[in-house]
């Protein structure tokens, strides 16, 4: 039954040979990067490394100079036409880019919304479900952010850990194949960290995909299935999270960890 169990891991996110460059500068230079259905997988690195970059290619906002990025057996940005590839039109790829959600750093909740409204636009507008629908879904959502008492709040009666747990179940709320966190608790105040970090913990719990650029090591070594480090646009370490968070192997590690050099 090999095709059974190879069917039932094919990846959600797969990326080969995926290449970038800004000016003469290469930032991705030919990343190889799965995902599997209900994986959490943080990615780690210094800044600057192109943690952003993969992220924004993976769902093209921005174009890669080469490869490819596959999201559950389907590519992503391009059409396989008979004389080779050819760039899907914004339409299409706006289509395409619905199935994976992004989580900013800068949570990005219109301000003059509520909670309740902004999670309800999307699937709403983009996804054509009924209002009453995208209701009930946006306060199943909001109870499971732990924000159950807020839905008419507006942005600015939120805290930054509030507003980043709205962002999430806007995310959520798309029904995203795999939702994309970039450094999503960056911005926060150091006492709104916990209440985020505690609901992606949830979220990876629950069998979400997740790729995850993080500096939480707690939540890497205690949420993540993998840790995948980058450095120079290259992936220098990866495997299973808590083998990698302790016993790191290359020196970017070990520095991003605030480890010493190996003597
Ligand atoms: N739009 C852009 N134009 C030019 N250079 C960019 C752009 N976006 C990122 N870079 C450069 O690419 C490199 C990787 O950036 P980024 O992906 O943001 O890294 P990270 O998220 O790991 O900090 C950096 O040197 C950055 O200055
Ligand atoms: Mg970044």
């Amino acid at each position: 039954m090999s095709d059974v169990s190879e069917a039932a891991v094919r990846p959600v996110l797969s990326m080969r040979g995926l290449r970038k460059h800004f000016g003469g500068r290469e930032v991705l230079t030919g990343i190889d990067l799965d995902v599997l259905p209900g994986e959490t997988v943080a990615l780690l690195g210094p800044s600057g490394a192109g943690k952003s970059t993969l992220l924004r290619c993976a769902n093209m906002l921005e174009r890669p100079d080469g490869g490819s990025v596959w999201l559950d057996g389907e590519l992503i940005g391009y059409e396989q036409e008979r004389t080779g590839l050819r760039a899907l039109g914004e339409r299409r790829m706006g289509r395409q880019r619905q199935e994976m959600s992004m989580v900013f750093q800068s949570f990005n909740l219109f301000p003059h919304w509520t909670a309740l409204r902004n999670i309800t636009e999307g699937p709403r507008h983009v996804r054509g479900v009924s209002r009453e629908e995208a209701e009930q879904t946006a306060r199943r959502l909001l109870d499971r952010v732990g924000l159950g008492d807020r839905e008419d709040a507006y942005p600015a009666q939120l805290s930054g850990g509030q507003q980043q747990r709205v962002a999430i179940a806007r995310a959520l709320a798309m029904r995203p194949k795999l939702v994309l966190f970039d450094e999503p608790t960056s911005a926060l105040d150091p006492s709104n960290v916990g209440e985020v970090i505690s609901v992606m913990k949830e979220l990876a719990q629950d069998g979400v995909t997740m790729l995850v650029v993080t500096h939480e090591i707690g939540f890497a070594h205690e949420a993540a299935d993998r840790v995948v480090v980058m450095a120079q646009g290259g992936i220098v370490e990866q495997g299973e999270a808590r083998e990698v968070l302790d016993n790191p192997r290359t020196d970017v590690t070990r520095a991003f960890l605030g480890l010493g050099a190996r003597a």
